[in-house]
């Protein structure tokens, strides 16, 4: 399970990115880095992670016409990212040209449905008719038939994502926090045991294992409590 572990580097320095990194080599599967670290850290900052014997998850959501998306993704596949994210709302013909992009590559496009920092009212200010959970499960949809290998959506959707895409689809999940454990800013919170029975195949996880006293500890247990959840998962 530390495989599907994937760390975010939450931080504006390559160098305290990397310390993580090298600290946590070994006990996890994937680090995420977003659009504060690469404009620091660039492209060379992933190929250190690479050279560290880790695999990059490059979270920069596109969302730009066909053509000009595809570019990205070629780039970021030339990187040798694992993972790099695109917005499912850029529409068919965008996804389809993303995924295209990766075809053949070590690269997988996951795409983003709708941020958890849009409720319904901000959906309809920008134009949108259905709510937030309606308009996630829409756009699942289109990123699967558009030949995407992944979706990132919250916990609280991955069942009903799941039910609607099948199995060969990533289900990417942030959010997920130990019980008990302190959520942060993070509003609706599930624990990595309930995240993987619910469907999830990767937790994207951030301060509980980059903060906690001992990284190393948490992650073990985090991967301990996700093999729980396998074991639970279509059970109860
Ligand atoms: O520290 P924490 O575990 O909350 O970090 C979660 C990571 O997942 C952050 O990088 C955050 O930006 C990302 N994320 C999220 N919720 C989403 C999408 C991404 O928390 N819906």
């Amino acid at each position: 399970m530390k495989e599907r572990i994937i760390v975010a580097l939450d931080t504006d320095s390559p160098e305290s990115a990397l310390a993580a990194v090298r600290s946590l080599s070994g006990e996890v599967g994937l680090f995420k880095v977003g659009m504060e670290l690469f404009q620091r850290g660039g492209p060379d900052l992933v190929r250190r992670i690479r050279e560290a014997g880790c695999d990059v998850f490059l979270d920069l959501k596109f969302h730009d016409i066909p053509n000009t998306v595809a570019g990205a993704v070629r780039s970021a596949a030339a990187m040798g990212v694992r993972f790099t994210t695109v917005h499912a709302s850029g529409g068919k013909a965008m996804l389809a040209a993303a995924a295209e992009a990766a075809r053949g590559t070590g690269t997988t496009i996951l795409a983003v449905t709708v941020l958890t920092s849009l409720d319904d009212g901000d959906l309809a200010s920008v134009g949108f008719s259905l709510g937030a959970a309606e308009v996630v499960l829409r756009l699942a949809d289109l990123a699967f038939t558009s030949g995407v290998g992944g979706i990132v959506c919250s916990a609280k959707e991955v069942a009903a994502v799941r039910a609607r895409v099948g199995k060969e689809v990533a289900l990417v999940t942030p959010g997920v926090r130990m019980a008990g454990e302190d959520a942060g800013d993070q509003k609706r919170v599930v624990t990595p045991a309930d995240a993987v029975r619910l469907g999830a195949d990767f937790l994207v996880v951030g301060r509980p294992i980059t903060r906690a006293s001992d990284p190393r500890e948490a992650a073990r247990a985090f991967a301990s409590a996700m093999r729980e959840g396998l074991a639970r998962r279509g059970g109860d």
